[in-house]
């Protein structure tokens, strides 16, 4: 496995393997590496050539009071992990000045309602960091397929967008949500939890299930839909930061469901805010 620093380094990495004819698969991380980013790396390797990852702690996609600071960094370990998986051909990990060197002022963003739902409500500048420092990546790394986790679902939605109105040359994949055993979607903010918040946290897949099974079972009305889950997260004693339900394709409101929708679910446990997600099929 390669490791690269340089965007330079990395021109010249993806100029040769274009030459050979091979594809690239590349999947972006912060790092904090867990089974849910190796799911990513299998499906890449699965279907291209070359896998690419990046670790980029992200300044820009981060709020004034978020964990920036406190994000997990721990690059040894994340190394060890690809390495071990014999699946990655190069790691790009540029240093902040490589990527948003001082005087920095461009920005991509997904300037509509796509933006404006969900985590963009609480998390207020986080699409425009997370669209501007992907796009960045995408022109250095011009891979074939993009891999993504459903985890963050509105960011999947919202980087199709951005490529598809950019056109970008380059196809998402969307992987399945990766699970603890108590159904807790696997999340680098997960080390956050002591071992009660990580006990409470694993309420927010069965809510979410819940609500799942309602809507297979018939429920359409949104609003009692979302109460449910409302309160078995209150009997928990978690703060919700927000419960939805929108139409999966592009996150519009709905007050009926009668196409596949994403029931999006954020929630602060201690300190820590979780983010998970499902998407029903309406029959
Ligand atoms: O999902 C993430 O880890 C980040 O938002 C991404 C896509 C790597 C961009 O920084």
């Amino acid at each position: 496995m390669k490791i690269l620093k340089t965007i330079a380094e990395m021109n010249e990495y993806v100029r040769k393997n274009k030459k050979r004819g091979h594809s690239l698969g590349f999947v972006p991380t912060m790092g904090c590496l867990h089974d849910g980013h190796l799911s990513l790396v299998n499906a890449a390797k699965e279907e291209c050539a070359k896998v690419v990852v990046s670790i980029f702690v992200n300044p820009i996609q981060f709020g004034a009071n978020e964990d920036f600071d406190k994000y997990p960094r721990v690059y040894k370990k994340d190394i060890r992990q690809l390495k071990g998986t014999k699946k990655v051909d190069c790691l790009f990990m540029p240093e902040k000045e490589e990527l948003l060197p001082e005087g920095f002022a461009a920005a991509v963003t997904v300037d509509n309602e796509l933006q404006s739902v969900l985590c963009g409500q609480s998390r207020p500048g986080h699409f425009k960091g997370v669209t501007t420092i992907v796009a960045k990546l995408l022109n250095i790394v011009r891979p074939e397929k993009l891999f993504l986790g459903q985890k963050d679902f509105q960011q999947t939605v919202i980087l199709k967008k951005m490529i598809k109105d950019l056109d970008f040359d380059t196809q998402v994949k969307v992987c399945a949500t990766v699970r603890e055993k108590d159904g807790l979607a696997m999340s680098s903010r997960n080390i956050y939890l002591s071992p009660e918040e990580r006990e409470t946290a694993a309420v927010m897949y069965k809510a979410l299930q819940m609500a799942e099974s309602m809507i297979e079972l018939g429920e359409h009305e949104v609003e009692k839909v979302v109460n449910e889950i409302k309160r078995k997260l209150k009997e928990a004693n978690v703060k919700i930061d927000y419960i939805d339900i929108l139409r999966a394709e592009n996150l519009a409101e709905v007050s009926r469901i009668t196409d596949e929708v994403v029931i999006a679910a954020a929630i602060i446990v201690g300190k820590t805010r979780l983010i998970d997600n499902v998407v029903v099929p309406v029959k």
